[in-house]
């Protein structure tokens, strides 16, 4: 049952505990004097549908849809931004004149927000992305709609492919093949894998790296550090994905009450506070 009498912006998720979004979520909220009460809420798996609606009826007002729930909160949604309904996979929903559910994902202007303040890409970047789960379906379009050309690789080719038939048609993205890569070196790197472990740690072949390859790895976490310390043997222009986060929690803030907080400071201490 969702006890929601004194907070009106959540986080729905499952996992949910390492979650910085009620962090930057409060500090957004002290900076701009906007009251803005969020809770991260773990929901049980198959119960999406039925927490979100209470939570809505209740004193919801918006919400940040997490893994694994994007999928349903696309299905969720009345209706969507055009971003939300090309990458059909929803991370931020708004309740719209006490009428309707708005459905939005700000992960893919989040992340080209945070590449951008790194100087980590360029109009017409080869990037590699490393996985094909939710969060790629919400990135692809914006750095296509930059000018990047895309390569995917991921541990189920299916997946990869699925996500190249979907957004071919706005640029240019292909499963990764060496022998269609033009230039040698990939000048940008993604990790979109949620795994933290060895078992992706040689997912990228060495020679495909330059010392002026980016490397961004969207996840936050100090563990995360086997593919890290294995791409460090060639480039070390790295980043980590709290940028990314606190990009996409600015970009939900601003859906929510039409006003963009600022957000230097936010990374700053995070990125010195990840554990
Ligand atoms: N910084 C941010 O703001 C931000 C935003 C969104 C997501 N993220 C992070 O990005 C990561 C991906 O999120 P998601 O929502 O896309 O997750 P997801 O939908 O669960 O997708 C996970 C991806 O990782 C791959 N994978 C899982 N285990 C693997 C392994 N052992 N070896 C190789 N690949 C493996 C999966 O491959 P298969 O297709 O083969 O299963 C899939 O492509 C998560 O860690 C999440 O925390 C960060």
């Amino acid at each position: 049952m969702l006890k929601c009498n004194n907070f009106n912006y959540a986080l729905f998720g499952n996992p949910i505990d390492h979650s910085k979004s009620p962090e930057i979520h409060s500090f957004f909220s002290n900076q701009t004097g906007i009251f803005h009460n969020y809770k991260s809420i773990n929901i049980p798996l198959g119960e999406f549908f039925y927490y979100v609606s209470e939570f809505f009826k209740k004193n919801g007002k918006g919400a940040n849809i997490t893994a694994p729930f994007k999928q349903e909160a696309y299905l969720f949604a009345d209706q969507l931004t055009e971003r939300a309904k090309i990458a059909q996979s929803v991370n931020t929903l708004k309740k719209v004149d006490n009428k309707y559910i708005l459905g939005d994902n700000t992960d893919g202007i989040g992340l080209l927000s945070d590449l951008i303040r790194l100087n980590f890409i360029k109009k017409k970047s080869l990037v590699l992305i490393l996985g094909a789960g939710g969060a790629v379906r919400g990135i692809l379009y914006p750095l296509l709609s930059f000018g990047c050309s895309i390569f995917i690789l991921n541990r189920t080719l299916s997946n990869a492919e699925k996500l190249v038939l979907q957004f071919n048609k706005y640029g240019i993205i292909n499963v990764f093949n060496k022998n269609l890569l033009k230039k040698k070196h990939f000048d940008l790197i993604i990790n979109a894998t949620s795994k933290h472990d060895q078992s992706n740690k040689n997912i990228i072949d060495l020679s495909l790296i330059s010392n002026k390859t980016c490397f961004y790895d969207m996840n936050y976490t100090k563990s995360i550090s086997c593919l890290n310390t294995y791409v460090k043997k060639k480039s070390n222009i790295f980043s980590n994905g709290i940028g990314m986060l606190v990009f996409q929690a600015a970009n939900s803030f601003f859906l929510w009450h039409n006003i963009y907080p600022k957000t230097d400071s936010i990374i700053d201490i995070l990125k010195d506070n990840i554990k």
